[in-house]
């Protein structure tokens, strides 16, 4: 074996092996049990005080738009739509923290606005409206690319809380960097932008 080589597959060894056992951790719901793979869910706040879960609509300043836009809902009461969390990698039973994570919201396959698949950032640099979250992109492209990060400083420690970020370069071209997922409230309504304090938010296994 040519040492230039060994070295090589060595070094990748240790950088992969690094990546995979350091920092992904199993995601776990609201009353911990593990969440699974490309299975829909409800996320919303930690606390009920922070009202509702999250949904999508079809409305922006009462202009009808399409693809929908995510938005949370004002009321504690609701769990909001469901979304499906996707790690194709090696297609894990369970969700983990770190990894391209594809949030597919269900879109709907009737109507008169077909387009609203996957959770995109149109352009995470730019202001708003361009850095919110919309859907109507593909999976893993640059602009649906997500990642799940365990909530550095959780509300209630008891409670498994997650942040998203935007990690367009892990999918594809874009910016080398990885944009937090934070609350943009527009008009009264409490929307997802690629900019600020991260949103700490809960899955909810949908109720039987
Ligand atoms: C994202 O949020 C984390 C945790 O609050 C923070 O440490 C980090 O600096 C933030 N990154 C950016 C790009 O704002």
């Amino acid at each position: 074996m040519k040492p230039s080589l060994f070295y090589v597959s060595f070094i990748l060894f240790i950088i992969n092996s690094g990546i995979a056992s350091a920092t992904q951790v199993v995601v776990k719901d609201a009353t911990g049990k593990k969440v699974l793979n490309n299975v829909p869910y409800h996320i919303g706040p930690v606390t009920v005080a922070k009202g509702g879960g999250f949904k999508l609509t079809n409305t922006m300043n009462n202009k009808k738009i399409c693809p929908y836009n995510v938005v949370q809902d004002p009321s504690a009461a609701n769990l909001g739509d469901t979304f499906m969390f996707t790690l194709n990698y090696k297609r894990p039973k369970y969700l983990h923290t770190e990894g391209v994570v594809g949030i597919d919201s269900g879109y709907p396959k009737t109507g008169p606005c077909q387009k609203s698949t996957f959770w995109t950032i149109p352009d995470a640099e730019a202001k708003a409206p361009d850095n919110l979250v919309t859907t109507g992109g593909g999976f893993e492209e640059d602009i649906t690319c997500f990642q799940l990060v365990e909530y550095p400083k959780p509300t209630n420690p008891k409670v498994h809380s997650y942040m998203l970020q935007h990690c367009p370069s892990f999918c594809g071209s874009g910016p080398q960097t990885c944009f937090n997922v934070s609350l943009y409230v527009d008009n009264g309504v409490r929307r997802l932008a690629s900019r600020g304090t991260p949103f700490e938010f809960v899955f909810h296994k949908v109720p039987k």
